[in-house]
């Protein structure tokens, strides 16, 4: 079994309820940050931290994520005729070596951890990382690579948290430590959606997650919890009386892109932080205050 991070998990089935209609034609996590779909910095991310090979769990009508990440002679070719040397780069930098993605189909929207054992024959018997794909993260390193580094001090299972908004934390899976000393800290507990009141800290599972593959045997008879919905959280709840966990607080900055406001936060922090995009982009905004 090998104990390096090699593969990546992206559930990326959900309808976008919270982004309609945008989402109702196009797979929400490809709608657009500036000028790349949010799976662009996503799958850019987890390259960063060494990932070598994408899961993506996809529902019906997801075909054009599979699209985007294929090569397309139709446009690559208009490029080259047309001699727009910069753009043809652009359209290719999103594409990896053949055979770098899986795709399997969740067939039922069950939840998130009925998701990500849906990719249990292609994760196989090894560690493995989730991205939730929602979850845009700007850091130096990166956010999966933060928590790599934290694996790779540690080992076990690692889940990148950050302090949830006040009034909030009803909203995520919560997370108990031991004590909290510094930014990784082992854990004793977490709850999914705890009722308003009860949050055992004020911390929140944030989207990346490095998890043993003994977490598919626990999801397997995994019964449905917060919403109706089979829930990652509780299998890693089981799976902590077995093996260890610790929360890692990443530094960095987080964008709900599942969110109307959060993806506009991602467009304006993105466009800002493109040196050549910078000035114009700021310009346009302030015009609009
Ligand atoms: C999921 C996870 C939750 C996590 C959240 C982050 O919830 O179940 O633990 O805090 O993502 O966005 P969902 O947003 O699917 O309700």
């Amino acid at each position: 079994m090998s104990s390096r991070v090699r593969k990546a998990v992206l559930p990326v089935a959900g309808l976008g309820t919270r982004v309609l209609p945008a989402a109702k034609a196009t797979p929400k996590n490809l709608l657009n940050v500036v000028d790349r779909p949010i799976l662009s910095y996503i799958v850019e991310e987890a390259r960063a931290a060494g990932v070598e090979h994408f899961v993506f769990v996809v529902g019906r009508g997801q075909g054009a994520i599979e699209d985007y990440f294929d090569a397309n002679p139709e446009v690559e070719g208009a490029l080259e005729a047309k001699a727009k040397a910069d753009v043809l780069a652009d359209v290719r930098g999103d594409l990896g070596p053949p055979g770098e993605m899986s795709f399997v189909r969740q067939m039922a929207p069950l939840g998130l951890g009925h998701a990500v054992w849906c990719a249990r024959h292609v994760v196989g018997n090894e560690p493995f990382a989730v991205i939730l794909p929602d979850m845009l993260m700007t850091a130096e390193p990166p956010a999966l690579a933060q928590a790599v580094a934290a694996y790779d001090k540690v080992g076990g299972n690692i889940v990148v948290v950050e302090p949830a908004p006040k009034g909030e934390a009803h909203k995520y899976g919560i997370v108990a430590l031991e004590a909290q000393d510094g930014r990784l800290n082992r854990m004793t507990g977490m709850v999914e959606k705890p009722p308003p009141g009860t949050e055992p800290s004020n911390l929140f599972i944030s989207g990346r997650y490095i998890l043993q593959p003994d977490i598919f045997g626990v999801l397997e008879t995994q019964e449905r919890g917060a919403g109706g919905e089979i829930q990652l959280t509780d299998a890693m709840a089981k799976l902590l009386k077995s093996q260890a966990f610790h929360a890692l607080e990443y530094d960095g900055t987080t964008y709900d892109c599942g969110d109307k406001i959060g993806l506009l936060r991602a467009n304006v922090a993105f466009a800002l932080r493109r040196p050549e995009l910078a000035a114009a982009a700021r310009k346009a905004i302030q015009a609009l205050l």
